[in-house]
């Protein structure tokens, strides 16, 4: 039988467990520790060696990794989940004479979104054989609208309305000739899946921009999202078109005392404004439009569209369609929601007709049977002072 001796000892020797020469036994420190001359030297790293003399490059560092975020740390490669980010914002200023566009609090206008909602407005990648953008139809040398009096959507089906401008859009409270939805968000939804249109699923969108880096990297920087979905693609898109903003036509430099209009000019001016030719009512303000829906006297009953009855179910909304703006209207041929008139000529010809009788007419269409009894000369003023609603910048530059 052998007994098991405990000796007690106090042996001396580094104790410090990062030392070279630590010594597992050693209860006393003798202050003989080695250290290693080198590992890392960096202080802000992970595995600072704060005994390191020669930095072996051998330095981890944790942070943001995330090379969209506003506190992406180059060097680090862990992600310590501390990534932050924001946008920029963009500022829309308001013109002279107009009122504040409203912008929903959940998409504010930010540089990032723009920007995207831009690449967006012009990639074919939302149509269903990728073939059309949104920018097929809304063209901006044409004030965003099409030239045609009816446009042809992917498989050629051609629709029956005429393509909207989109100039100043973001002022608008509801879309669409019949003002069926009412925001700018809401419409982006629709052009992508309808049939006449860009005939996509929301579904193949979504994936192919998910497949697509540039993308994935763009809605990152603008909205903070790992994964592209729907509301963030119309979100972008919404952003874009509320920057649409004219309001550098010849009329706004005259009204800001910068520029003066010719007599023809002046007096097409006061025909629009004035009983004469009574535009104001509708067409008023510096938006030349009211945000809202008028029988213009165009047809006979019953309507071959019904305009917003289509969308209010009440009779007594038959024929009325919502005003258009009349901002570079002199680019944005042909005219009224069925693209009936091809040129100004015939658009005022139908207004000094006095228009149509029927059951919906405006009040304010007053001159039916009668006519505005306009003479040549100041038909010819009002198209020139229509024309002075051109905002070349606009249709260049945008
Ligand atoms: C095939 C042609 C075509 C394409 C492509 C197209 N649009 Fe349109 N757009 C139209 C037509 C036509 C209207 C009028 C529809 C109506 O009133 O029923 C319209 C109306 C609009 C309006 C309403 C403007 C207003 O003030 O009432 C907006 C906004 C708009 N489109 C944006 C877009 C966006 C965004 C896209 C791409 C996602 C797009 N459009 C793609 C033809 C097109
Ligand atoms: C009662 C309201 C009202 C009055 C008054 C009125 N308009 Fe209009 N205007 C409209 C509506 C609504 C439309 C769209 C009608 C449609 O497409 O069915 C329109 C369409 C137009 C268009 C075509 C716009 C486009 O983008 O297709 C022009 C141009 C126009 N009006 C000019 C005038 C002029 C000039 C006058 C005065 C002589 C005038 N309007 C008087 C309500 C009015």
């Amino acid at each position: 039988m052998f007994a098991i001796l405990y000796s007690c000892k106090k042996e001396e020797g580094c104790t410090d467990p990062v030392a070279t020469n630590f010594n597992s036994d050693a209860e006393i420190d003798d202050g003989s520790c080695n250290y290693p001359a080198e590992g890392c030297t960096d202080s802000t790293a992970s595995n600072y060696n704060p005994y390191a003399i020669l930095s072996t490059n051998t330095c981890e560092y944790i942070g943001c990794t995330d090379s969209t975020a506003d506190n992406y740390n180059i060097y680090a490669i862990y992600d310590d989940g501390s990534c932050e980010f924001s946008t920029t914002p963009y500022i829309i200023e308001t013109p002279f004479g107009f009122p504040n566009m409203i912008i929903p609090d959940n998409n504010p206008t930010t540089i990032e979104g723009v920007l995207l909602g831009e690449k967006l407005f012009h990639d074919k990648i939302l149509s269903g054989d990728e073939s059309q953008s949104c920018s097929s139809c809304h063209q901006k040398e044409l004030g965003f609208s099409d030239g045609n009096r009816f446009s042809a959507g992917i498989d050629g089906i051609i629709g029956s309305r005429n393509a909207s401008t989109l100039t100043n859009s973001g002022w608008n409270t509801s879309f669409n000739w019949d003002g069926s939805v009412s925001s700018l968000e809401e419409q982006a939804f629709e052009p992508v899946v309808n049939p006449i249109e860009m005939h996509n699923t929301w579904a193949n969108v979504e994936t192919k921009l998910n497949a697509n880096g540039e993308y994935l990297q763009l809605f990152k920087e603008a909205f903070n999202i790992n994964y592209i979905d729907s509301n963030h693609v119309v979100m972008a898109i919404a952003q874009f078109e509320r920057t649409l903003v004219s309001a550098n036509s010849k009329f706004d430099r005259y009204i800001e005392g910068n520029e003066q209009l010719s007599a023809s000019e002046l007096s097409g001016y006061a025909i629009f404004n004035s009983e004469k030719g009574d535009c104001f009512h509708c067409h008023g303000t510096q938006l030349f439009m009211d945000n809202d829906f008028h029988n213009n006297g165009l047809d006979h009953e019953p309507f071959l569209d019904i305009g917003l009855a289509s969308i209010t179910n009440n009779p007594a909304d038959n024929g009325k369609f919502k005003t258009p703006t009349l901002r570079n209207i002199e680019h944005t041929a042909p005219y009224m929601h069925d693209g009936r008139f091809s040129t100004l000529e015939e658009v005022i010809a139908h207004y000094n007709s006095g228009g149509i009788y029927s059951s919906t007419i405006d009040p304010n269409m007053k001159k039916v049977g009668i006519g505005l009894q306009l003479t040549e000369q100041e038909k010819a003023d009002l198209i020139a002072y229509l024309k002075t609603l051109t905002d070349s910048d606009f249709l260049e530059k945008k």
